[in-house]
Parts: structure tokens; sequence; C-alpha cells
């Protein structure tokens, strides 16, 4: 598949697939939008009343922004993140090499290299506050081998992968958090959130990032 690296407005980059004119993120700022929507909203939202390690699911690891971010927070916190992440299919070394992320922000770049470089299938020690365990697999195909604190669902709009968002998939993450987990997404559709409700969860419309008016955090009460 045809891809390509395109700077978005933070200054960051992000991947856009031609074909089907998409992004991994969004065109106002990829570092802004994650930090936004998954480490504010959803991580920074939980830690204070987390029991430690904080288990953590991501539905499509992709670039590994997220993971990144959350490596750097656990690292700056002291609070130790074993984190999950399913991806069906994975940018290629070169792909990853050339993402700007790691220089942007400092000088973690070990982190992002140890997270891509990080075997698939096993449990992976980033650092001392991050495991990380990489599933090359499908959401729809995962088998959950343990339960979650905080899900950060980041799969392409409900427009291009429908499948993706339904109630039969939000019943199947809401019967792997935790009582009082939540799940954070970037989109605030009506159908989604009916989807979310039917599954479980009661849903929230917070805020989103520059640019878009809300997203959505989904609790299991
Ligand atoms: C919106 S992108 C977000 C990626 C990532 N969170 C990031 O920050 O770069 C969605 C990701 O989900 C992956 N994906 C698509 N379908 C999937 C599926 N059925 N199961 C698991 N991952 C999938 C894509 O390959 C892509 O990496």
């Amino acid at each position: 598949m045809q891809k390509e690296i395109i700077i978005t407005e933070d200054g960051s980059h992000t991947i856009f697939l031609p074909e089907q004119q998409i992004t991994y993120h969004s065109t106002h700022g990829s570092v802004q939008e994650s930090n936004h929507v998954f480490i504010q909203s959803g991580l920074e939202h939980i830690a204070s009343n987390a029991k430690t390690p904080i288990h953590l699911f991501e539905m499509g690891l992709g670039t590994g922004l997220n993971a990144f971010l959350t490596a750097k927070w656990a690292e700056k916190n002291q609070i130790a993140i074993e984190y999950t992440a399913v991806e069906l299919y994975p940018l290629s070394k070169e792909e990853l090499a050339a993402l700007n992320y790691a220089g942007m922000l400092g000088d973690e770049q070990h982190y992002f290299n140890n997270i891509h470089a990080a075997e698939w299938g096993v449990s992976n020690t980033i650092s001392p506050f991050f495991q990380l365990l990489k599933q090359q697999t499908s959401l729809l195909e995962y088998v959950p081998e343990k339960t979650f604190d905080l899900i950060y669902f980041d799969a392409f709009a409900p427009l291009i992968q429908p499948e993706l968002w339904t109630t039969e998939v939000f019943i199947k993450l809401y019967n792997v958090l935790n009582p009082g987990g939540v799940l954070t997404t970037y989109c605030s559709k009506s159908d989604v959130r009916r989807s979310m409700v039917a599954a479980g969860f009661t849903v929230e419309k917070i805020p989103g990032p520059p640019h878009k008016r809300e997203m959505v955090r989904a609790v299991k009460k």
C-alpha cells in the first residue's frame, strides 16, 4: 500500500494513505491530538485513582506515537504501565525511521526505537516504568489474556472502517475493562456513541483537541 509522510500543523509527522485519502492523525497536529485525546483525557484522567501498574490497551499501534508519549509520561511520573497494542499492518522500519516524533519531543529517541524494535507477541521492557506487548492481529480476532484500566481506541474513522466501530466490538472492549475503566477516542459521532451505550458504556462528550469540538470518553461504571 502506498504511504506518504506529511507534516501536520504542530510540526509533527503523520502518515497519509493516498488511495484511501486518510491520515493516521489529525492534520491539525499529530502530537497535539495524541496528547489531548489519549494522554490528557485518558491516562491523566484515570491516573490519580488507578492502582499500579496501569494496564493499558491500544487499538492500532501504527506509528507508535501514543505508546511513545505514554512511555515518556510513565517515566516522568514514575508510574508503571503495562501496555498492550494490536496492529494488523505494521509499518516498515524505513517508514518508522523517517518519523520525527522523538527528534521533536526531546532526547528520548531510544524509547521510540525500542518500542519499534520490540519483539511481537512477547512482553518487552522498554524502560523501568514501561512494559510493552505488541500483537500483530486484527482487533476482531484478538483474544485478550488480561483486563485493562484504559483503552486508547485509535482506529481509522468509522466511514473507512465501519466494522471496528460496532456494538459487538464495543461489547468486547467493555468486557476487557476493569470496573471504572475508561475508553477514549477522537470520534464523537452519534451512531458511535449509540453503539458504545448499547455495549454498556456510560458515554461522555468532552472537548476535543484544537479544531475538533468534541471527543468521547466512555466509562465502565
Ligand atoms: C488511525 S491509525 C492510528 C495509529 C496509531 N495509534 C498512531 O498513533 O500512529 C489506525 C491504525 O489501526 C491499524 N489497523 C487497521 N485495522 C486494524 C485492525 N482490524 N486491527 C488492528 N489494527 C488495525 C492501522 O494499520 C493503523 O495503524
